[in-house]
């Protein structure tokens, strides 16, 4: 029975079951016509949506490419003294070492999430950052990236970690550097062909200097404000290049089938019976879909649940929302700039920094979150049932901006909560294909 089939049919039995009750399906689960509805708009998970400001974004070569980046740690920059491995903190190497981080420290196999038990709650590249790395699969389907709601395409949110000095602290040139040295020819047969004088023996070489990017704030200039704009511009289109391929390479970590898509498909028996009742909390009296809607289990927006910061390495603030919108309108990488394949998008229309979006989280995608341990934005919640008793006492006081009014005390009993998780515990599908998670990069 094909999958379209199988909700047809679960359809049809509830339309029946509101005169005359049917045996089997979920309507024998006791499901109501009002619930089956609500259920069908939770599986299966769609086709992945286009992605117009990426022209490479479906690309196979690409995405091979992207792959091989993804696990190759040349062009990472040094490690900062407070993330120098030492016993106490699964540290990647010594202070000052480079060439030792890439995206896989954080984003680890099998489910792309950072799942050392240390790092206990933050992630741990080049020095401790301020959240836990989320799950890669399904990511794709997101609208905006990061916990924060920030850049809004995925290729402009794999830019910044390359270059964060807290994560890998490489940098564009450095980038432009290693393709031209380890994987010119990949390169040139999908992008424009790579500028000469990125060899170093080139009579030009000093035009691109070993490493380069944008000065913080405040700083004395650097290589790169030395540098001529037109030069800039290359390493430029060189950088969004290594995004794009990157978000090539993630869209291809899709996740389907988990059991409960497999129930909502028809087949009855794929979730328990305590799962069933939990399911029937999700959508009811929980009220968990209100955010996390769609087969996605994720509305695409940001609320302020009231999740405390606490955990070593955790800031006192999180401005969230408020701060991502401002990252998203201030970058240069953005849907609307000259690096965007379609400039028309129409996805910063209307965005605003407000002070109303301050403490707000994206809501985070259900799909795989048995495998995505620990919780929240700075992982603060070890374990499943700690978020659930989080939701049941109607999360925590929001320490900036005001909590969602969705939040409320539930008063589930313990066997309630027990149900809760089994439902949570039937949202993760077929593991991502092993040749997409091994170290392709070139030698
Ligand atoms: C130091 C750990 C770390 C490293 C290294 C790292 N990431 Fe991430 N990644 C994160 C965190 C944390 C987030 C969530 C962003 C946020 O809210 O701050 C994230 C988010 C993402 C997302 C968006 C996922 C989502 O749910 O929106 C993508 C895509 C991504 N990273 C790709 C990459 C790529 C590509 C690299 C290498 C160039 C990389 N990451 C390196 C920690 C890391
Ligand atoms: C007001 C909107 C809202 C409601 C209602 C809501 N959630 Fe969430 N959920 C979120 C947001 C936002 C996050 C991310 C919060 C953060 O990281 O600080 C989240 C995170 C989670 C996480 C952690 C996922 C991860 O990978 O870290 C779980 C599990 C979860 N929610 C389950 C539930 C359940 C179960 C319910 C119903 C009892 C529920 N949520 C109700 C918005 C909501």
């Amino acid at each position: 029975m094909t999958r379209r089939s199988g909700l047809a049919l679960l359809l049809a039995l509830s339309a029946c079951s509101e005169k005359e009750p049917v045996g089997g399906g979920a309507a024998a689960d006791g499901f109501s016509a009002a619930e089956m509805a609500k259920i069908a708009a939770l599986s299966p998970l769609p086709e992945l949506p286009p992605e117009p400001t990426n022209r490479y974004a479906d690309d196979a070569r690409a995405a091979a490419l992207g792959q091989k980046l993804f696990f190759d740690p040349r062009y990472s920059g040094p490690i900062l003294p407070g993330g120098a491995k030492d016993a106490s903190n699964g540290g990647l190497g010594a202070a000052g070492e480079r060439g030792k981080l890439s995206c896989q420290s954080c984003h680890i196999d099998p489910w792309l999430q950072d799942n050392r038990s240390n790092p206990p709650n933050v992630s741990l590249a080049a020095d401790w950052i301020i959240r836990n790395t989320p799950t890669l699969v399904n990511s794709a389907f997101y609208k905006r990236f990061g916990w924060i709601a920030g850049p809004d395409s995925m290729w402009n949110q794999a830019l910044f970690p390359a270059e964060e000095e807290h994560h890998l602290g490489g940098s564009r040139c450095g980038i432009a550097h290693l393709l031209w040295s380890k994987y010119r020819a990949e390169y040139d047969a999908i992008f424009d062909p790579l500028d000469p004088a990125l060899d170093p023996a080139h009579l030009n070489a000093s035009r691109f200097p070993a490493e380069c990017k944008p000065k913080a704030a405040m700083a004395a200039d650097g290589p790169w404000e030395k540098m001529a704009a037109a030069d800039q511009r290359i390493v430029n289109r060189i950088f969004v290049n290594f995004g794009k391929a990157e978000e090539a390479y993630i869209r291809k970590l899709v996740s389907r089938n988990a059991a409960f898509d497999r129930f909502v498909a028809g087949e009855k028996d794929a979730i328990g019976a305590s799962a069933k009742r939990g399911l029937k909390l999700f959508i009811g009296k929980a009220a968990c879909d209100a955010c996390h809607s769609t087969p996605f289990f994720s509305d695409n927006k940001a609320h302020n649940t009231g999740v405390p910061q606490t955990g070593p390495h955790v800031p006192m603030v999180e401005n969230g929302a408020y701060d991502g919108n401002g990252f998203a309108l201030g970058s240069p990488f953005n849907s609307s700039s000259e690096w965007s394949d379609d400039r028309n998008t129409g996805r910063l229309d209307g965005v605003v920094q407000a002070e109303e979006d301050k403490g707000k989280i994206r809501t985070k995608s259900l799909r795989e979150v048995k495998e995505t341990a620990p919780y929240m934005h700075a992982g603060q919640l070890a374990t499943l049932p700690d978020v659930l008793a989080f939701y049941n006492r109607g999360g925590d006081a929001a320490h900036v901006g005001t909590k969602d009014p969705l939040m409320k005390p539930l008063n589930l009993t313990p066997a309630e909560l027990a149900d809760l998780a089994a439902f949570l515990e039937t949202l993760s599908g077929d593991p991502v294909p092993a040749a997409l998670l091994a170290n392709t990069s070139n030698p």
